[in-house]
């Protein structure tokens, strides 16, 4: 059907069909805008998960987000964490997704050398390809930063980093996470967040006079974590872990560092909470309080000459 408005004329169907198309082509580049902007959401989500960028900030010295720089002391010597940024010179940025994966899962570097675990690759392992990429994806959104790796200072034998090949026989179980035999499915979230992500293990399960966790110890609490502190029992033990918590306390104790008694947490946990669980939803913290509530009760008085 054709009509006149002075002296244009027009094609209803024609008008139609083109503003069909206009809308169409709207809808789906809105839906591409947000799918990326989902996708880059994800990947922020996850980095702070993962606790990225408590030990790589040089945060006490006002370093740039993940540049690195942050010395992290292990009863080992001092670790010095490199700039994870997209500086293709003094970052990652030249990496490509393969090398960034097998980095993260495998704990080894794009010339083949292996990576000490004071970089909790051991943890990294359990993550998803999907996830480890969303967090690599979102790092490389950010402003690269140019800045030189610091060496650490660590003393031989420790420092010999072909020694980490035997370590990683002794003491590395790749990937994938395996959830607890019939785990419901928050557990099963849960302990893919504590297991994969936010590595509780590394810090609150004792290590062995090499560096390897004990795993029969399971969180059961480390003597001398990093930085000397002593890292408390989270197991369900009444006695001498956390069994009197109930889920709401290790929910709102992960949200604002308040312990049931009303004392403050402190070190390093402090930093957790602040750069990392504190960020997490609501959900994903109930999910890591029903699994750390499922697991093994372990009877384990962590003092300051103990395990
Ligand atoms: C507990 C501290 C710690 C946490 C948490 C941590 N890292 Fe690291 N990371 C390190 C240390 C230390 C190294 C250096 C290891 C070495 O030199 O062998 C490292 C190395 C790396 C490397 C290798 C860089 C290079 O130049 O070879 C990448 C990539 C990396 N980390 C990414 C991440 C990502 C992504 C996260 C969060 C999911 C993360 N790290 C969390 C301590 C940490
Ligand atoms: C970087 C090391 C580190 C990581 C990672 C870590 N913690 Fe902690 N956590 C500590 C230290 C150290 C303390 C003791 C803090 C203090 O004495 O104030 C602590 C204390 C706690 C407490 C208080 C227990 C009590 O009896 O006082 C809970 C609960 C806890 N952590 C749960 C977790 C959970 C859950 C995770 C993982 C989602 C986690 N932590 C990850 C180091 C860590």
């Amino acid at each position: 059907m054709l009509f006149r408005i002075g002296q244009k004329r027009f094609s209803i169907k024609g008008v139609a069909f083109s503003l069909f198309g206009a809308t169409a082509l709207l809808l789906t580049v809105g839906v591409q805008e947000s799918r990326a902007q989902e996708e880059s959401d994800k990947g922020a989500y996850l980095t702070a998960a993962g606790g990225c960028y408590g030990c790589h900030t040089d945060v006490k010295n006002d370093g740039k987000p993940f540049a690195g720089g942050r010395p992290l002391e292990t009863p080992f010597g001092i670790f010095y964490t490199p700039n994870i940024t997209g500086d293709p010179e003094t970052g990652i940025g030249g990496w490509t997704d393969e090398e960034f994966l097998k980095a993260l899962k495998e704990g080894i570097g794009p010339s083949g050398h292996p990576y000490f675990p004071a970089f909790p690759y051991t943890s990294y392992t359990k993550m998803t390809d999907e996830d480890a990429l969303a967090i690599k994806a979102h790092l490389m959104s950010l402003p690269p930063v140019v800045q030189e790796n610091r060496s650490h200072d660590v003393s031989p034998p420790f420092s010999w980093r072909w020694l980490q090949w035997g370590w990683r026989l002794l003491f590395f179980d790749e990937g994938p996470y395996v959830p607890p035999a019939r785990a419901s499915e928050q557990v099963t979230r849960g302990g893919y967040l504590v297991e994969a992500l936010t590595h509780c293990g590394e810090c609150h399960t004792p290590r062995n006079f090499l560096g390897g966790s004990d795993n029969s110890l399971y969180l059961a609490g480390a003597a001398n974590g990093a930085e000397g502190e002593l890292v408390p029992n989270i197991t369900p033990d009444d006695a001498t872990g956390i069994g009197d918590w109930s889920e709401g306390d290790i929910v709102s104790f992960m949200s604002d560092g308040m312990m049931p008694d009303f004392d403050n947490v402190q070190g390093s946990m402090a930093e957790a909470i602040d750069h990392s669980l504190s960020k997490l939803t609501e959900e994903d913290r109930a999910a890591i309080a029903a699994y750390l509530k499922s697991i093994p009760p372990i009877e384990n008085k962590v003092t300051s000459s103990g395990p």
